[in-house]
């Protein structure tokens, strides 16, 4: 078993050859082509959607992505407020989601005067990205000793603030697009329920409140883009969106997420053994 199997980084910094490190590099991003001799079980697409799903129904933040619309002079009647020339050009927004439908199709609660909803009421069409955060920090870190020593950071390492204290390059994530779609107000209750489970202060602006027009809305994923970590150990591509819709509670619920326990090593694949 090579060193690198375990701690590739290491290895470079032990000194691999040029070409050696060139091909370690370009598996961090996509995966190595089959013929290549690989060391670890890189999950299929259907095994990374049930790990996407639990994603799904453990994160209750996503990023909206919508564009603007084009009209003649780049914003909506009612709007004066918004640049000019704004017509096609995207923008990302973190809004609150919840999983109570468990079907794939993520819940979310318009409020019509929102930059993402009026996006699309005009035409845009719309993705929802997510990412798995570990609850607590590995236990052992990727990290590269050369470096620390190169800049000189070896000694204050251990008590430096560190805002993303877990490699998050190798942890999944993945982007959902499709469509919105209203959700039978006669299903509202239950909805109301979950969502205000998931976001406490959501009830003040559930559908029927004094101040917002809001609805609760699902969007109905159409494809399913997914990357789950380093390309060497983890799949990234594309996921049927009729798999992601498949995946049943029961899978999603005996799998485990990097980090959800304590204790846990940034380099171990994802936990899939009960797939
Ligand atoms: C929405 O996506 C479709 C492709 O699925 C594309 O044809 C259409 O132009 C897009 N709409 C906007 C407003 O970008
Ligand atoms: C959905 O899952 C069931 C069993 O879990 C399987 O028989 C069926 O082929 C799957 N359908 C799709 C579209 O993957």
């Amino acid at each position: 078993m090579r060193l690198s199997r375990h701690f590739p980084f290491i290895s470079l910094a032990a000194g691999l050859g040029l070409a050696e490190q060139a091909a370690e590099r370009q598996h961090i991003f996509s995966n190595p082509p089959v013929s290549a001799e690989s060391s670890y079980r890189i999950p299929t697409a259907y095994e990374s959607a049930v790990l996407g799903r639990r994603i799904l129904a453990l994160t209750p933040l996503g990023t909206l992505s919508t564009v603007f619309p084009s009209s003649a002079d780049g914003r909506l009647s009612g709007e004066e407020h918004r640049p000019a020339g704004l017509g096609g050009v995207p923008i990302g927004l973190v809004d609150y989601v919840a999983d109570c439908e468990d079907d794939g199709n993520p819940t979310i609660l318009a409020i019509n005067i929102a930059t993402s909803f009026q996006n699309v009421k005009h035409g845009s069409n719309i993705s929802l990205a997510q990412r798995w955060t570990p609850r607590y920090p590995p236990d052992k870190r990727i990290k590269s000793s050369f470096l620390d020593r190169l800049i000189g950071r070896e000694e204050e390492s251990e008590d430096r603030e560190d805002p993303v204290p877990y490699s998050a390059a190798n942890l999944p994530r993945f982007a959902l697009l499709g469509y919105l779609e209203k959700i039978d107000s006669a299903s509202s209750e239950a909805l109301a329920a979950c969502f205000v489970d998931k976001h406490p202060d959501a009830k003040y602006w559930l559908p029927g409140n004094k101040i917002h027009e809001s609805e609760f809305v699902r969007l109905v994923v159409t494809q399913v883009y997914w990357i789950g970590g380093f390309g060497d150990r983890a799949y990234i591509g594309w996921i049927d969106s009729a798999d992601w819709k498949n995946v049943t509670r029961e899978e999603w619920e005996a799998v485990r997420l990097p980090g959800e326990k304590k204790g846990w090593k940034e380099w171990s694949s994802s936990t899939l053994s009960d797939l």
